[in-house]
């Protein structure tokens, strides 16, 4: 497995992370056994770096089951602060994570969101008064814009951003990328199947169950998610001439720019993760990434 530098002077992690909101149940509900099964078959596969938040429902609390008996060590552990990001909830939802982590520190913490209620620089106070207190040992944000960034810094540094990014969804690319490689921060891109979208396992007739949350995403329905489908199986030849799937190939894309540190992907078992880890060790050539930009231009 790859390794990439967190920012400037951060840990080395895996370049492909596990993204635990699925396992949390908000995507369709999860047996708890294969969700440990899920977190342990990470660990075998040499992914290092685990990704969850206080509001991914049980999912710090399977992680917590699934880490302890000795393998917390194994993981670089990031977790966030949802929503309330007053210097008081950030504490908080701190101890809470931990408790329900079962450890006594986490490697980064992240603010999950901008919340114009909340003045970035007393979050950000509290975030580095838990850094200097070792509850975390680096510091990251969610969901930032380049403005937002610069805001946050002016108060504490951090490592990381965590921004959607996709072959579908490529908005990062204008201003945040260049921002985040120009500061040596690092990018662990969220969602990149696309939520799914990205597998090549859906028809245009799927119907997710109601108590996923993509029953109430535009982009999963009617001609919208037809068109996403139709670029979908284009890409999906592709990776198909390369030997890859589909899902390796969204992976494998994201690692062409050297400024992603790790990409957060999301599994429910044990061979989806399996699979993922195709996504990386191989590099596409420039024909093959032109084969794709004239793809995506069609879409
Ligand atoms: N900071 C934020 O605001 C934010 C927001 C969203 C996500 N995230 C983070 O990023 C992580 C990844 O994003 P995500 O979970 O939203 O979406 P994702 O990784 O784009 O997609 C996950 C979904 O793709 C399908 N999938 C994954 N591997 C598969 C495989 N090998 N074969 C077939 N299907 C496969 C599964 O769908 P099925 O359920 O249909 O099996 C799974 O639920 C999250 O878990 C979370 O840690 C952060």
């Amino acid at each position: 497995m790859e390794k990439r530098q967190l920012g400037k002077d951060g840990d080395h992690v895996s370049v492909i992370g596990f993204g635990a909101w699925p396992i949390g149940g908000a995507m369709g509900v999860v047996d708890e056994g294969a969700a440990i099964s899920t977190v342990h078959a990470v660990l075998d596969h040499g992914i290092t770096l685990i990704d969850t938040a206080q509001s991914y429902r049980v999912s710090e609390a399977i992680i917590g089951k699934a880490l302890k008996d000795g393998r917390r060590n194994q993981v670089f552990l990031a977790t966030k602060v949802s929503r309330d990001y007053s210097p008081d909830a950030i504490r908080r939802a701190m101890e809470n994570s931990l408790r329900a982590l079962q450890t006594d520190h986490v490697d980064l913490y992240q603010i999950h969101g901008w919340n114009p209620q909340y003045p970035v620089d007393d979050s950000m106070e509290m975030m580095e008064r838990l850094r200097q207190e070792g509850k975390t040992r680096y510091i990251g944000v969610s969901n930032f814009n380049v403005e937002q960034m610069e805001l946050a810094a002016q108060t504490a540094s951090f490592h990381s951003l965590q921004p959607r990014y996709s072959l579908l969804d490529r908005e990062i690319e204008t201003e945040t990328l260049p921002y985040c490689e120009a500061h040596g921060i690092g990018i662990l891109p969220y969602s990149p199947l696309a939520k799914g979208l990205l597998t090549g396992k859906y028809t245009p007739d799927h119907q997710f169950p109601a108590d996923d949350e993509r029953s109430g995403m535009t982009r999963f329905q009617g001609e919208e998610f037809r068109r996403n489908l139709a670029t979908a199986n284009k890409l999906q030849s592709i990776a198909q001439e390369r030997n890859l799937t589909l899902i390796q190939l969204a992976i494998g894309w994201q690692l062409r720019l050297q400024g992603i540190t790790c990409v957060l992907v999301g599994a429910k078992t044990p061979e989806q993760v399996a699979e993922h880890v195709g996504g990386q060790g191989w590099q596409l050539t420039d024909t093959e990434l032109q084969a794709i930009e004239t793809v995506l231009a069609e879409g």
